[in-house]
């Protein structure tokens, strides 16, 4: 079946930041925050630092071996909550977790990263799309791993 207008537009806004990832690298300076996450059904790896100015993200940036997918979550995921509080960040990680799910109500604050809801057609790709962001939810959590396991979907372990 021929892709819609508007698949063929979202799969162009994914490749386009898999190919040209933004804030990929390091972050310049002092560093505050570094966590490194893998996708466990592919082994790819996710290096995340972040930096904190007056309880908001100052700055973002990523690394790591991934599918396009994944590349392009980060990309979109850094984009998203730069200069965002840690509060706004984390609730987006949770909007988005949610989207991939299915429930796609309320994924307007999560910018280009809203083309990613249709990942929730693909379980074995959710892993891909959420490392990024699961990653960003732990690098803002004080208490990390317990939180995190809140974003497994049900979806997610069908498919482990
Ligand atoms: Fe490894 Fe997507 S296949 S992150």
């Amino acid at each position: 079946m021929a892709l819609s207008k508007l698949d063929q537009l979202y799969r162009q806004v994914i490749l386009d930041h898999s190919s040209r990832p933004h804030h990929h690298g390091k972050v310049s300076g002092d560093l505050q925050h570094e966590i490194e996450l893998n996708n466990p059904t592919c082994g790819d790896v996710i290096s995340l630092q972040v930096k904190l100015a007056d309880d908001k993200i100052s700055d973002i940036a990523f690394d790591g071996s991934g599918c396009s997918i994944s590349t392009a979550s980060a990309s979109m995921m850094t984009d998203a909550v730069l200069g965002k509080t840690i509060e706004e960040a984390k609730e987006m990680v949770l909007t988005f977790s949610k989207m991939v799910q299915g429930d796609d109500t309320a994924t307007a604050s999560l910018g280009d990263a809203a083309v990613l809801g249709g990942v929730a057609k693909f379980p074995a790709r959710i892993k891909c799309a959420t490392l990024a962001w699961k990653a960003l939810y732990q690098a803002l959590e004080q208490d990390g791993v317990a939180s995190v396991n809140q974003l497994h979907t049900e979806k997610e372990e069908h498919h482990d």
